[in-house]
C-alpha cells in the first residue's frame, strides 16, 4: 500500500448504491428543521460526491435535476469509468467525474457548492487525507452550503475494532484484498462457533459476523481492509468541522433527531429539557451504542425565531417512494416503537401516497385541514422518521395514466447497464428529485413494458434475462421457460397493479397520450 492511497484498498471496485439522504432535498429538509436555511432548487445549484465510488448517486439525481451540476471525485479509475458509463448511456450532460486523489484536487476542478457529500469516505483514509478532504469541501461550499458526513462511529464500533485489526494482520498487505476478506472472515468465523470468551464476552458480535457472511465481499474489502480505521465520537467530528467554519445541522437518519424516538422513556425527561444539542448528539451515541453516524453541517448560522423556523420548515414536501400498500404502519426505533394507525396520520399517508405536498399545502388535505401549521410540521416529520414518507424536491400531480409509457434517459441507462448485475435497480424519480429501488426483474420488466407494450413485455423481459443472465434460478432451482414466463406474468401484474402509478408520479416513467 503507498501513501499516495491514504492507506485505501485500490484492487477492488465498491458496491454501487444510490443513498437517499445524499440527496438534495433531504439534506434541506434536515437543516431546515434543525434552524437552518434549505438550498434553493429550482435553479442551477452544484453538488459534489467525494469518494463517490461508481457514482450512482451522482448519476441519478442528475437525471432529476438537468439545470444542476453533479460532480463527482474517486481516485479508482475503474469507479470513475462505471461512473461515466452511466451518464453517457443516461444522456447526462450535467456530471462530471473527477479520477484524483482528494488532495490532488485544484480549484479548477469543481465551482463552489450548494452540497457536499462524503459517505464511508472519513473514517478509512490516514489523517492528513482526511484533511485534505474536509478542507477541499468546507473550502467549496457557498456560504449555507451544507455537506453531509457518513462514517464510523463510536462507541458502537468499540468491540469491533480489535476484532478488525486482528483480521486485518492474518494476512499481508500484499495479499489480494478478497483473499484477505476470506481469511478474515473464516478465522472469525471459526472463533464464534467455537464460541470462544471473546464472543462470549460481546454477543452481538456474533450477529456480525453473520451479516458479513451475507454481505457481498467487496464491502467487506472495503470496509475492513483499508489500512486506517477510525471511528469517530462527535465531538471529534464536530471539533472537524467547526475548526473549518461548519455547524451541525442535524442527523440525517430523521428520528435521531427526535428526542422520543431516539431514546428510551425512562431519560425523556432529561433529554427534553437538555438545551445543548452538542450534548444530546454525545450521550444519544452511548444510550444507542451507534457504530455510523450521517450527520448534515453547514456553513451558516441558524435562524432565531420561531417564525423564522416555520417559513423555513412550510416549503418542505413530503411524498412516498411506495405506494400505499406497502407502506409499514408500524416502526420500531431502537428501544421506541411508533404506530401509524389513526389520525392525522391516515388522512396524510393517503394524500402523499398519492402526491408529494408540501407542508404549506398540506392545509388542503381533508382530515389535515383544521391543524396548526406547527402540528403539520410536526406530523409530516414524525412520519418521515419512519422511513416510507421521504422529502421530496417539488409537488407531484398523482398519475394519470396514458396510452403509452415512456421512460427518462437516466433510467433507461440504469436498467441496461446495471440491470442485472445489482439485484436491485435504483431509478430516478424524476419529479420528486430523489429515486428509488426496484427489483432487478421488474426493473427489466418495467423496460420491456415502455418498450413493447403490455402484450410484448413479458416476451421481451424474457429475452433479456436469459440471453444475458443465463438461466433464472430461484431457491436454487432453474426455472423453465414457462415457469419463468408465468413468473415474469405475475410480477408484470403486480408491477401494473400496484407500482404503476406511482413509478408515473414520481417520474421512474411517464403516460403519455
Ligand atoms: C467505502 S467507499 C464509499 C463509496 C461511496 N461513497 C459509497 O458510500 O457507496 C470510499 C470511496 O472513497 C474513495 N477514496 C478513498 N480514498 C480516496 C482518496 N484519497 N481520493 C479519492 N477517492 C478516495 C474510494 O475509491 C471509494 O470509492
Amino acid at each position: 500500500m503507498t501513501t499516495q492511497t491514504g492507506g485505501y484498498v485500490t484492487d477492488v471496485a465498491y458496491v454501487a448504491e444510490f443513498y437517499g439522504d445524499h440527496a438534495p432535498a433531504h439534506l434541506n429538509m434536515t437543516a431546515a428543521a434543525g434552524g437552518y436555511r434549505p438550498r434553493p432548487l429550482d435553479g442551477p445549484f452544484a453538488w459534489c460526491d467525494y469518494g463517490c465510488g461508481n457514482g450512482v448517486s451522482a448519476i441519478l439525481l442528475a437525471g432529476c435535476f438537468p439545470d444542476a451540476k453533479f460532480y463527482g471525485v474517486d481516485f479508482l479509475p475503474e469507479h470513475i469509468r462505471t461512473a461515466e458509463t452511466l451518464a453517457l448511456r443516461g444522456g447526462l450532460n450535467n456530471t462530471t467525474f473527477i479520477c484524483k486523489g482528494f488532495a490532488d484536487l485544484t480549484p479548477a476542478d469543481i465551482p463552489a457548492l450548494d452540497f457536499a457529500v462524503m459517505h464511508g469516505v472519513l473514517s478509512w483514509i490516514d489523517e492528513p487525507t482526511r484533511n485534505a478532504v474536509l478542507d477541499d469541501a468546507a473550502k467549496r461550499l457557498k456560504p449555507g452550503g451544507l455537506l453531509y458526513t457518513g462514517c464510523n462511529a463510536m462507541p458502537g464500533w468499540a468491540a469491533k475494532v480489535p476484532l478488525r485489526n486482528m483480521i486485518y494482520s492474518l494476512s499481508p498487505d500484499s495479499t489480494a484484498t478478497l483473499e484477505r476478506a476470506r481469511i478474515g472472515l473464516a478465522w472469525i468465523k471459526k472463533l464464534k462457533d467455537a464460541q470462544v470468551k471473546y464472543f462470549r464476552d460481546y454477543p452481538a458480535l456474533a450477529e456480525l459476523v453473520d451479516n458479513l457472511e451475507r454481505l457481498d465481499p467487496r464491502y467487506m474489502a472495503h470496509e475492513y481492509f483499508n489500512q486506517h480505521l477510525r471511528a469517530f465520537y462527535f465531538a471529534e467530528l464536530r471539533m472537524l468541522m467547526e475548526t473549518r467554519g461548519l455547524k451541525f445541522a442535524g442527523s440525517a437518519t430523521v428520528f435521531l433527531n427526535m428526542v422520543d424516538l431516539a431514546v428510551p422513556q425512562a431519560l425523556y425527561e432529561e433529554f427534553r429539557t437538555m438545551t445543548s444539542r452538542n450534548e444530546l448528539e454525545a450521550k444519544r451515541d452511548f444510550i444507542r451504542n451507534e457504530t455510523f453516524r450521517r450527520d448534515v453541517w453547514i456553513k451558516a448560522e441558524p435562524v432565531k425565531t420561531e417564525e423564522e423556523w416555520l417559513t423555513i420548515n412550510l416549503p418542505q414536501i413530503f411524498g412516498t417512494l411506495k405506494p400505499l400498500a406497502l407502506i409499514e404502519k408500524s416502526v420500531a426505533f431502537g428501544d421506541v416503537q411508533l404506530s401509524y394507525e389513526g389520525e392525522p396520520f391516515d388522512a396524510l399517508m393517503g394524500a402523499l401516497s398519492r402526491q408529494g405536498v408540501s407542508i404549506a399545502n398540506m392545509d388542503q388535505i381533508k382530515g389535515i385541514d383544521a391543524l396548526s401549521a406547527l402540528t403539520r410540521v410536526d406530523a409530516a416529520r414524525l412520519m418521515a422518521a419512519g422511513g416510507d414518507i421521504v422529502a421530496f424536491a417539488r409537488e407531484t400531480q398523482a398519475a394519470k395514466r396514458g396510452k403509452k409509457l415512456s421512460i427518462p434517459a437516466v433510467n433507461r441507462g440504469m436498467i441496461k447497464e446495471l440491470g442485472l448485475k445489482l439485484p436491485k435497480v435504483p431509478l430516478a424519480a424524476v419529479h420528486a428529485g430523489t429515486a428509488l429501488e426496484l427489483p432487478n426483474i421488474d426493473a427489466v420488466l418495467l423496460l420491456a413494458l415502455v418498450d413493447k407494450g403490455p402484450a410484448g413485455a413479458v416476451e421481451s423481459a424474457h429475452k433479456t434475462l436469459t440471453s444475458e443472465a443465463g438461466d433464472i434460478i430461484i431457491g436454487g432451482k432453474t426455472l423453465s421457460k414457462a415457469d419463468t414466463v408465468t413468473l415474469l406474468t405475475q410480477r408484470l401484474n403486480t408491477l401494473d397493479a400496484v407500482w404503476l402509478d406511482k413509478l408515473i408520479e414520481v417520474g421512474v416513467v411517464s403516460a403519455e397520450n
